[in-house]
């Protein structure tokens, strides 16, 4: 197969990178490790939930429970808040709702990228009242742009404020299949 260039790829959709943030091996080397950290912050448990939040989490997702080496259910919630823009529109709902039940289980919330975290602030309180006996976040990315009233208990990389794609992140639905985690050049 010929192997085609990150910068061909990603002009190919009409934009251009302004550098690589992640390389797909940094990224599989700390996946790897989050999933023995969890596999031993749970071991012993025979309830474990991982929920991913759709879409951004789904390469994450994928990975990452081939590295937590206890049992598991998987299951998706789809949340949305983007549309096609940039910027979060502060706005959440929930689309699609997970077809397990959250009661009495460890259940581990899986996002993409934590950026204003309304996504999380939202869902939290409806996936509480819902009776888990734990629930945690567990974020690839995390912008830290302000102090949340909550953190996720697992966090891959505290990341720059740039506008990040690949690795199931999207700008406008393009890029959620690169391998990497690039930062686009502004238009
Ligand atoms: P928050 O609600 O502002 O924390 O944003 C959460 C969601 O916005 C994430 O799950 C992503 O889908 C999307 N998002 C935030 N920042 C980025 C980014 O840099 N690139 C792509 N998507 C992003
Ligand atoms: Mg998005």
């Amino acid at each position: 197969m010929k192997v085609t260039s990150p910068d061909s790829l990603v002009a190919r959709a009409g934009h251009r990178i302004d550098r690589v943030v992640y390389t797909a091996e940094q990224i599989d080397a700390r996946v790897r490790e989050m999933g023995a950290e969890i596999s031993e912050a749970y071991e012993g448990t025979d309830d474990l939930l991982v929920l991913g939040l759709l879409k951004g989490s789904f390469i994450f997702l994928a990975d990452l429970v081939r590295y937590i080496q206890i049992p598991l259910h998987v299951d998706f919630l789809v949340a949305s808040s983007y549309g096609n823009a940039k910027v979060s529109s502060g706005k959440v709902s929930l689309v699609y709702d997970a077809s397990a039940s959250l009661k009495g289980r460890s259940v581990v919330l899986v996002e993409d990228i934590v950026d204003s975290g309304n996504t999380i602030a939202r869902l939290l309180p409806e996936l509480e009242a819902r009776g888990p006996k734990s629930l945690e976040v567990c974020a690839l990315l995390h912008k830290r742009l302000t102090k949340l009233p909550w953190e996720p208990r697992w966090v891959g990389f505290d990341c720059p404020e740039d506008f990040l794609v690949g690795y199931g992140l999207d700008y406008s639905e393009n890029f959620r299949h690169l391998p990497f985690i690039v930062s686009l050049a502004e238009d």
